[in-house]
């Protein structure tokens, strides 16, 4: 089987080595790395989605923070500069916020260091691994059945992680036990991370899989050919609300109208319990061209009006659990989100 794909890692020592990058654009033509020296440089990589997924863009931006301690870019800009123009790559993903918030509680406690920053983002890649695989068990359990059928949408597995991933994770774990019947993959435009990534993923490892285009959701669950949903999420408000991939919301009222059980698997990292409900999730407007062009070709008029929110919300009362490595909260989400953060 193939090797779990590591899309993003660091080469080299704290003071001048370099963070690694698998070009997620160019999947699943081409496997490239590229290499980034330059903090500003990797914040720009999350902005234009060489990076992307909630827990990968939060590990890449530990790793931008150890850049932005080396001594050749702090004679360009100061630490806490650089660490800004990370913070704001992009604004859906609460991870992104979360690994910024760790790296100021060291720089704070340390001072900074670039051998400890190094350190840190390592041990956020250890954890986020560790919490996939427990996410893993935990939702496995939730689906029983030997023959399980499984739908996802966007990608969440090693490209959007540290490694094995979250909704993706679940359904590897499925795998594992011997109860995959299928996975179904939806293409998720306007990006295509389920066809390009997702696909890429389970095509690599040999897990049986089946690509649907976003439209195919509810002929699909009518015909009574999808047992469980998972998905993952960019941010999960107390009440449970989940923001995630745009196209989700409309899947989980799919689900419901079915009786199918929809699931979000999501690391204490994505909870942001500041936030009482999903109405207070800043939603990422992405360009009108990845609505307009696929690779650089027009699939629509020039000069037409375009809305390209990247995100949607799902509200809490249409998730039947969320999947955390600490357990399964389940309604009311006020009261069960807290709890599983609490034993974390
Ligand atoms: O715009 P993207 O590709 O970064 O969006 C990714 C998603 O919406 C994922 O579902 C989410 O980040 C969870 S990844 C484990």
């Amino acid at each position: 089987m193939a090797e779990i794909v590591e899309a993003v890692r660091w080469q080299g020592d704290a003071a001048t080595g370099v963070l690694v990058l698998l070009e997620q654009r160019l999947l699943p033509l081409e496997e490239t790395y590229l290499n980034y020296d330059c903090p500003i440089a990797a914040a720009g990589a999350i902005t234009e989605m060489v990076v992307r997924g909630a827990p990968a863009i939060g590990l890449a931006a530990a790793y931008g923070a150890v850049l932005a301690a080396q001594p050749r870019n702090l004679a360009k800009q100061s630490f806490e500069a650089a660490l800004q123009v990370i913070a704001d790559s992009r604004p859906t993903a609460v991870n992104l916020h979360w690994a910024v918030d760790r790296v100021q509680r060291l720089v704070a406690a340390r001072g900074l260091d670039a051998e400890a920053l190094l350190d840190e983002a390592r041990a956020i890649g250890r954890e986020d691994i560790a919490a996939n695989r427990a996410m893993g068990d935990f939702g496995a359990a939730l689906v029983p059945g030997a023959a399980v059928r499984m739908l996802t949408y966007c990608n969440t597995g090693s490209l959007a992680t540290a490694g094995y991933g979250t909704a993706l994770g679940v359904i590897r774990s499925i795998h594992a036990q011997g109860r995959l019947a299928r996975a179904y993959a939806c293409e998720t435009r306007p990006y295509l991370q389920g066809s390009r990534l997702t696909m890429w993923e389970l095509h690599r490892e040999e897990i049986p899989s089946t690509l649907l285009t976003d439209n195919m959701v509810a002929a699909m669950m009518r015909a009574g050919e999808i047992d469980a949903v998972v998905v993952g999420a960019d941010r999960v408000a107390l009440n449970g609300d989940t923001a995630n991939k745009i196209g989700t919301y409309g899947v989980a009222v799919i689900a419901k109208h079915h009786g199918i059980p929809f699931y979000v698997a999501a690391p204490i990292s994505t909870l942001d319990l500041s936030m009482a409900s999903g109405a207070l999730i800043p939603i990422e407007e992405r360009s009108a061209k990845e609505v307009t062009e696929v690779r650089g070709v027009a699939v629509a008029p020039p000069g037409i009006s375009v809305r390209h929110p990247a995100f949607d919300v799902t509200p809490g009362e249409l998730i039947t659990g969320i999947i955390t490595e600490q357990g399964v909260a389940t309604a009311p989400y006020e009261a069960s989100l807290p709890a599983m953060k609490a034993r974390a």
